[in-house]
């Protein structure tokens, strides 16, 4: 095998996870209920009825979590802070145990030479906020925004002497698209193309948000997307369309106001030339674009495979479809491996963005495969060391192609709570006994461990 190349020196090694995804806990020390609760309590909402009441048991377990992550040798541990921890309605004083929480497991990373990178935004939304009855509910709300700036200042007076990374929001374009447009992630909404004013004020309260946390004094800004390159189909024009349209929605909805100030051309959704008047968006109000666009010092990539886009069958609402790609290998969520898509990621923001692109962070990269232990015990997840090795490199080589890449961070941690597919898919790098909670690094672990000691 050919020698992994020497990424640059202060290079970042990391993993990542969210609250709701490892802690469990969800009635302990005055937590309130996120929209994630009612979710999994909704029948048919998550494959074979799983919850995440017990997760992985980070709440009480996390000092074993942080010593496996000392012993892993990462520089940056990623997690989320619960809002519904911190505010139980989303509103009103903050809920001191809530963060004594937070403040025991940041204090446990620093003492264990890992430094905390918060997220304050993984899609726990305080369910009050969406049930509220005065407005729309959730995101789709403007004051939402609002009220997600008051929650960062919050939690950045408290651990900001200590948090030095900070990440506002997780992913909002799989937030608004799984969760207000298609109904397959809380809260649940099928609103197809009218969630978009869901896109706007997550946009909005990460910028008030930033403003928030710089004047509490926080050092390194960052937001984290997901970005997938949209591949055509063939070279056809139509194909071509479709995945520029898909392009416009997935990256240029969500990078765009954020970088340069002002929202795509979305005229292939019928709403006119919204980057030359964003008053074909109604819920854009006056100096929304410049509230937004606040300078960072980070852009959060989170890659998993790129998305091949065809023109749309006759009827479709948008104006793409997603095809498969061929013969390309697939895990076991049927995402296609494709470690290329990740260069081609870094390499398309730093042409497109140019001047306006602050250093890149991959703040989550992984996948899911469900290996067995063998007669030993031992975890032998090969695949996912193919993946992620392949992953890297992929990544050097969009540093040799002029991406400025500070750090990459495997998703995730543990095998833990996946959303809408339940405990079915595992990310983990550690797996977590769903009975007994017992954590056994797996094959995958022990690799990582030896690339981020080589590499010092
Ligand atoms: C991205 C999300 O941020 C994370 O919550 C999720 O588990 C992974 N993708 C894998 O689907």
């Amino acid at each position: 095998m050919v020698a992994m190349p020497r990424l640059p020196e202060g290079f970042a090694w990391g993993v990542a996870t969210s609250a709701f995804q490892i802690e469990g806990a969800p009635d302990e020390d005055g937590r309130g209920p996120s929209v994630w609760d009612a979710f999994v309590d909704t029948p048919g909402k998550i494959r074979d009825g799983h919850t995440a009441r017990t997760a992985c048991d980070h709440y009480r377990r996390y000092p074993e979590d942080v010593a496996l992550m000392k012993d892993l040798g990462v520089d940056y541990y990623r997690f989320s802070v619960s809002w519904p921890r911190v505010q139980p309605t989303g509103t009103g004083p903050a809920n001191a145990p809530g963060l004594d929480f937070y403040e025991r497991l940041v204090d446990a990373l620093l003492e264990a030479g890992v430094k905390p990178m918060a997220t304050l935004y993984h899609w726990d939304l305080p369910l009050a906020l969406e049930d509220d009855a005065d407005g729309p509910g959730g995101w789709l709300d403007r004051d939402t925004a609002h009220r997600f700036a008051e929650y960062a200042r919050l939690v950045a007076e408290r651990l900001g002497d200590r948090v030095d990374h900070w990440i506002t929001l997780n992913e909002p374009f799989e937030h608004m698209a799984l969760g207000y447009a298609l109904g397959e992630h809380a809260p649940g909404r099928t609103l197809l193309l009218d969630a978009l004013p869901a896109a706007h004020h997550q946009l909005l309260g990460h910028g008030l948000a930033t403003a928030a946390l710089r004047a509490a004094g926080a050092g390194h800004v960052m937001l984290t997307n997901s970005y997938t390159p949209a591949v055509p189909f063939s070279g056809n024009e139509s194909d071509l369309a479709a995945a520029s349209a898909y392009d416009a929605l997935h990256r240029g909805v969500f990078t765009d106001p954020v970088l340069l100030g002002r929202y795509p051309d979305l005229s292939a959704y019928g709403l006119g030339d919204t980057a030359a008047d964003p008053s074909a968006l109604p819920f854009v109000k006056d100096g929304d674009l410049a509230a937004i666009a606040q300078p960072l010092d980070g852009l959060g990539v989170n890659y998993y495979n790129p998305t091949r886009l065809a023109a749309p069958a006759p009827e479709t609402v948008f104006p793409f479809d997603i095809a498969e790609f061929d013969h390309a290998p697939t895990t076991d969520f049927d995402w296609p491996v494709i470690p290329s898509g990740l260069t081609q990621t870094l390499v398309d923001l730093t042409r497109d963005y140019g001047e306006a692109l602050p250093p890149l962070w991959v703040t989550e990269n992984g996948c899911s495969y469900d290996v067995a232990p063998g007669p030993d015990g031992a975890i032998d997840d090969h695949q996912r060391i193919d993946f992620l090795d392949a992953h890297v490199r992929a990544l050097a080589d969009a540093l040799d192609q002029g991406a400025d890449v500070r750090g990459y961070l495997v998703w995730s941690l543990l095998d833990n709570f996946e959303w809408a597919e339940g405990r079915h898919q595992k990310f983990g790098l550690v797996d977590v006994d769903e009975q007994t909670q017992d954590r056994t690094p797996k094959a995958s672990y022990h690799w990582y461990r030896s690339l981020i000691a080589d590499q010092a």
